[in-house]
């Protein structure tokens, strides 16, 4: 997450917790105090950290994208009051805490691999040739205690080290690539990129043929949803946040 010093700061983001009457006033009015860029600023109590630092009049340039805990764009590290460890998380959706020391990570950089998702197989070859450094886990589950998501992350990586792409597909199924567990890792393991791999291998070799989705592809192709991408295209952001929050999902 980059972030530039703003002349007009704003506090719209600095609540991501939905409360209503007298109790959501009170939470607001609640500050805390954490340090950005090593400087004290007071900040709603239920702010989360890139609230925060928007609160505390910093424009956030880089490194954010939904807010909302899905895109992965705003991995942060952060040490809690009293707390030696550096912890990781989205800044989106990490609450701050009082004494809470605030830092930034610009990027995550990772060496991607290039491959023909064609000629590759569906086993441990796959892994081999692609990304062959994670046969040098050393099985310290480093990776997941730094996963905001939760994920078993080094489950899934002992998954490519036998080859077994639908468990890797399965394990890292609601990954948001955000890069933290590859940050942590002593072995430098680029687990996201391993995670994407296996999908598409699934998606390509595994995955069985849907005739649904045959169905719904032939009806975009033929324009029936075309009405309502106009309809879509034409609203405001708040009704379409309405309108996305009330749909039906499964
Ligand atoms: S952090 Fe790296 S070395 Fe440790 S378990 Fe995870 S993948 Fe293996
Ligand atoms: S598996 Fe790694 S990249 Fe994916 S969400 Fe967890 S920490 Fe982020
Ligand atoms: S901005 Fe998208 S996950 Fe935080």
């Amino acid at each position: 997450m980059g972030i530039a010093k703003s002349a007009s700061a704003t506090a719209t983001s600095s609540s991501p917790v939905t409360q209503s009457g007298a109790a959501h006033d009170t939470a607001i009015d609640r500050k805390v105090t954490v340090y950005v860029m090593g400087k004290a600023c007071e900040v709603p109590a239920t702010a989360t950290i890139m609230g925060a630092i928007e609160y505390a009049g910093h424009q956030i340039i880089r490194g954010a994208g939904c807010r909302e805990g899905y895109c992965g764009a705003c991995a942060t590290i952060y040490r809690a009051a009293g707390d030696y460890k550096i912890r990781t998380g989205l800044a989106c959706t990490t609450l701050v805490g009082d004494g809470m020391v605030l830092a930034q990570i610009p990027s995550v950089p990772a060496e991607k691999a290039i491959y023909d998702i064609e000629t590759l197989r569906p086993n441990v070859s796959a892994i081999q040739q692609t990304y062959p450094v994670v046969f040098r886990c050393v099985a310290c589950n480093t990776c997941t205690r730094s996963c905001p998501q939760d994920i078993r992350v080094m489950d899934y990586v002992q998954a490519a080290k036998r080859g077994d792409i639908a468990a890797i597909t399965e394990l890292s199924y609601y990954c948001v690539a955000c890069g933290l567990c590859m940050l942590r890792c002593p072995a430098e393991i680029t687990q996201p990129l391993v995670a994407t791999l296996a999908k598409r291998l699934y998606g390509r070799h595994l995955s069985k043929n849907s005739p649904e989705l045959a169905v719904r592809v032939r009806a975009v192709a033929e324009g029936s949803y075309n009405a309502e991408y106009v309809e879509l295209m034409a609203l405001g952001r708040e009704s379409l946040s309405d309108r996305y929050y009330a749909r039906d999902s499964e």
